[in-house]
């Protein structure tokens, strides 16, 4: 099989070869502490020898992750990309990653009158949110477009279409304007402009982005799409509402009663892509992922982030130097004209998360148990321990030998290395033939797959070698002095280890409504615009209806002291939920409110 691989990698050309390995320092450098797995070791020695000959020293269960390391965040940005729900938890983006939208894909554009937009316009990928924008007053004409061929887009991960000053359009902005411009958050219209301007040299349609639902910005009507059909629809039929303190006049008129109801519809079609695989109608090429949690493609961030909790990650502050390796890197992922080496990434990632996500969480429960009896607490603790077994069951050797605890001269939890270290490498020992067949953004996912499954099987390992040390696994039965052992403190740490593993994960996929929510309701995460910094709808500025093109044209500075006016409908949520957003149940039909 490496004979192989190594066939297969010659066969590209010694250039293809170069440039890896002139590259591959960029994805590993600044993260040396954390081991990937050892190549050289394994071209030597044969695989299983670099599966079972122990170097021991690099697999002891008391060393977590080092400081700033990113593999967790990379690992579950990367999941998250294309997921509502992750991207609106978390919504400053750190991923820039280039895709396509296949042949025959519709896209909508709302909009007041019946012209085609020329220069670059905004699409939504469900028709709910696209009405949003069709304010005709009354009626309003949806646009439906069709890919003719499969278009080049760039997607931006995080809440990439909110107009807020808080980091959303960080990674846009670099980009088009080769910095980040914070006061500038509404200025849309000139982003995509010089977002389509620069990626013209690369054969750029359009950028994915999301704020309700997804959405594309396109940058040419002509190029790519076809139109389906151009409708005049009714959307509401009376009453508008004049926004508080302005005066609606032809040129600003009030607003569609119902602009919020269209907006709760957004939302709505938008929670079909809440979790894994979101919305699939993009498909990313991750071999092509640009990640600002690269510390070595983005090393100013490290000092900008520090001390930070994640809600407060942005790449504002991010040196110049960086924005250029940044955008080098970026122009290198769009035109490289090599394969990859053809490792599913989404789908790797997505088995680990499905792997450990719900044994984790069935463990947490179990955890949350307090008992005065000892034999239920015992009792508590043995599922416990049955949990991890099974955990561990794939890598739990026969040949395992269970030192009595006084073994002097070896760490006592040192007889259960080889498990850990089968464990943490099992998903990517044979990824490492393809090493030189992969791109520099693919090292860096198999180095985050590595990092965090490393944790995962440090932090289960440690907890299940605990557990058959104390006598409470049935696999390994132990003559313990019953009164020596501590259950409560056991419980204890195993709570702890489990709380600080799965914060370190921090997988959004362990963020619902509890209780679950009912079959009216829909389980909902306060996002902008409706819980957003400023009020929606939004104020309409002076100006001919035919210009309005896109959402940031409708957004501007509310007229003073409007916020509180009635008739409309923007929850004021307090700033601290606003930042940590936390879901709760919300009616899917009116009222809309929880
Ligand atoms: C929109 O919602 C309001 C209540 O907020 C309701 O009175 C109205 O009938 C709804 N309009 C439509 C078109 O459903
Ligand atoms: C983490 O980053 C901070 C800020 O740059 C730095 O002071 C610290 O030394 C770093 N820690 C490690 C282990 O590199
Ligand atoms: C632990 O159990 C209590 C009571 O059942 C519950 O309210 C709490 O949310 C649980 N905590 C976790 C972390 O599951
Ligand atoms: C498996 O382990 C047990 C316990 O150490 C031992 O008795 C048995 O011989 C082992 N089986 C094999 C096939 O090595």
């Amino acid at each position: 099989m490496r004979y192989h691989s190594l066939v297969a990698a010659l066969s590209l050309g010694s250039t293809a070869l170069a440039l890896h390995d002139q590259q591959f320092p960029v994805s590993t450098t600044g993260e040396a502490c954390v081991r990937p797995l050892n190549i050289a070791n394994l071209n030597n020695d044969g695989s299983h020898s670099f599966i079972l000959g122990l170097k021991s020293e690099q697999w002891r269960l008391e060393e977590g992750p080092i400081e700033n390391t990113t593999g967790n965040l990379i690992f579950d940005t990367v999941h998250s990309l294309l997921q509502r729900w992750p991207n609106t938890r978390y919504r400053n983006g750190h991923n820039i990653v280039p895709g396509v939208i296949p042949t025959g894909t519709l896209l909508y554009h709302g909009t007041v009158s019946h012209t085609i937009p020329s220069g670059p316009f905004w699409a939504a990928t469900d028709p709910e949110h696209s009405l949003v924008f069709a304010l005709g007053y009354g009626s309003g004409w949806q646009l439906t477009l069709a890919a003719m061929r499969p278009l080049k887009v760039l997607y931006f991960d995080g809440n990439s279409a909110a107009k807020v000053s808080e980091g959303t359009m960080d990674t846009q902005d670099i980009i088009a304007w080769g910095e980040v411009q914070p006061e500038r958050y509404r200025d849309d219209q000139s982003r995509i402009k010089d977002l389509c301007r620069w990626g013209q040299e690369f054969g750029i349609d359009g950028f994915v982005r999301m704020e309700m639902d997804f959405e594309v910005m396109l940058c040419d009507v002509t190029a790519g799409v076809e139109v389906v059909s151009f409708l005049h629809v009714r959307v509401s039929w009376k009453d508008r509402i004049p926004y508080p303190g302005v005066p609606s006049t032809p040129s600003n008129p009030a607003l569609d009663s119902d602009i919020w109801n269209r907006t709760f519809e957004s939302m709505h079609s938008g929670s079909w892509h809440n979790r894994y695989p979101g919305d699939s109608r993009i498909v990313l090429d991750l071999a092509g992922l640009v990640s600002l949690y690269d510390i070595a493609l983005a090393p100013s961030l490290v000092p900008v982030r520090a001390g930070l909790e994640r809600w407060d990650h942005r790449v504002l502050g991010i040196s110049s130097e960086d924005i250029s390796q940044v955008k080098r890197k970026l122009a290198e992922v769009i035109s490289r004209p090599d394969p990859s080496s053809g490792i599913d990434w989404k789908t790797l990632t997505h088995v680990i998360v499905d792997r450990y996500a719900d044994r984790l969480e069935f463990m947490q429960h179990l955890l949350n148990f307090t008992s005065s009896d000892s034999q239920e607490l015992l009792q508590r603790a043995m599922l416990m321990q049955n949990q991890l077994r099974v955990v561990f069951a794939p890598y739990i050797l026969n040949a395992t030998v269970v030192p009595s605890a006084d073994t002097p001269g070896l760490p006592p939890l040192q007889w259960a290395s080889p498990m850990f270290r089968l464990c943490a490498t099992t998903h990517t020992t044979a990824m490492i033939n393809h090493v030189p067949l992969m791109t520099p953004s693919e090292r860096l996912l198999l180095k985050a797959i590595e990092d965090t499954t490393r944790e995962i099987c440090r932090v289960t390992t440690k907890m299940w070698a605990v557990g058959v040390m104390s006598g409470l696994d049935v696999l390994f039965p132990l003559e313990l002095n019953e009164e020596e052992l501590d259950v409560a403190q056991i419980m204890n740490d195993w709570r702890q280890d489990t709380q600080k593993l799965m914060s370190w994960l921090d997988w959004s996929i362990w963020i619902k409504c509890r209780p679950a929510c009912g079959p009216e309701e829909m389980c909902y995460i306060p996002t902008w615009p409706i819980d957003g910094p400023e009020p929606w709808p939004p104020h309409q500025s002076p100006r001919d209806p035919a210009e309005v093109k896109n959402l940031a044209d409708l957004v501007e500075h509310p007229p003073e002291g409007s916020a509180s006016a009635d008739g409309f409908f923007f929850i004021r949520i307090p700033t601290e939920e606003w930042r940590k957003p936390q879901p709760k149940c919300i009616r899917r039909l009116l009222p809309y409110e929880s």
